[in-house]
């Protein structure tokens, strides 16, 4: 089968076909469309196939929603935990590199900016739309990160954080039963 018609079938005939159909048929595609396919699929089972097969660990229950963005190289450097909510358009950045720009003559640039470090979103937390992460962060679990934020620094489990940068507007003291 052509690349064209094995993602045609799986854009349009996704809901007949199993984890292992999909994952066969994945086989035969380079790694990069198999990453778009996963920021951009319809549905939510999908796009987690195309995610876990591009070396990112998603727990069960997780949610991911359409346009996540994650600069890792598809090193396993993202790890993403048990019943979290991906909301629209987040971005996820592990590895951070100015391409081919001469940037990298400069040591601060060479020694602090250019990196590939893991992120880790943890249990039960929540990422709201549009929010950017930097590498090396973790994002606790039971947290909540505000719409839009950017987050620079770890988040400390049942923190409610927003802004640019991300700061701590809340915290839940009492811990989540399981
Ligand atoms: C952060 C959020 C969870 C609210 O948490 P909260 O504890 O109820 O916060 P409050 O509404 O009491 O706001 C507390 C302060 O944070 C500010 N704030 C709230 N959300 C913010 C955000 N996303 N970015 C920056 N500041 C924010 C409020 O303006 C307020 O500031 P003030 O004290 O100066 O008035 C919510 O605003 C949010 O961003 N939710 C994400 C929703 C989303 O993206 N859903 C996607 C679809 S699933």
């Amino acid at each position: 089968m052509k690349r064209a018609e094995i993602v045609q079938r799986m854009m349009f005939d996704y809901d007949s076909m199993s984890e292992v159909e999909i994952r066969e048929l994945c086989v035969n595609l380079p790694k990069k469309i198999i990453r778009w396919l996963g920021a951009h699929h319809p549905d939510n089972r999908t796009r987690k196939i195309f995610f876990r097969l591009t070396n990112i660990t998603i727990g069960e229950g997780t949610v991911i929603n359409q346009n996540f963005i994650v600069s890792d190289g598809y090193a396993p450097l993202l790890v993403i935990g048990k019943r979290v909510a991906i909301s629209p358009n987040v971005t996820v950045i592990c590895e951070s590199n100015p391409n081919n720009s001469q940037l990298q003559q400069f040591e601060h640039v060479r020694d602090n900016l250019i990196c590939a470090k893991n992120i880790l979103i943890d249990d039960d937390s929540w990422i709201g739309s549009n929010v950017v992460m930097l590498p090396g962060i973790t994002i606790g679990k039971c947290s909540i990160v505000g719409a839009g934020s950017v987050v620079t620094k770890d988040v400390l489990p049942r923190t409610i954080v927003a802004g640019v940068p991300a700061v701590k507007i809340r915290e839940f003291k009492r811990k989540i039963k399981y």
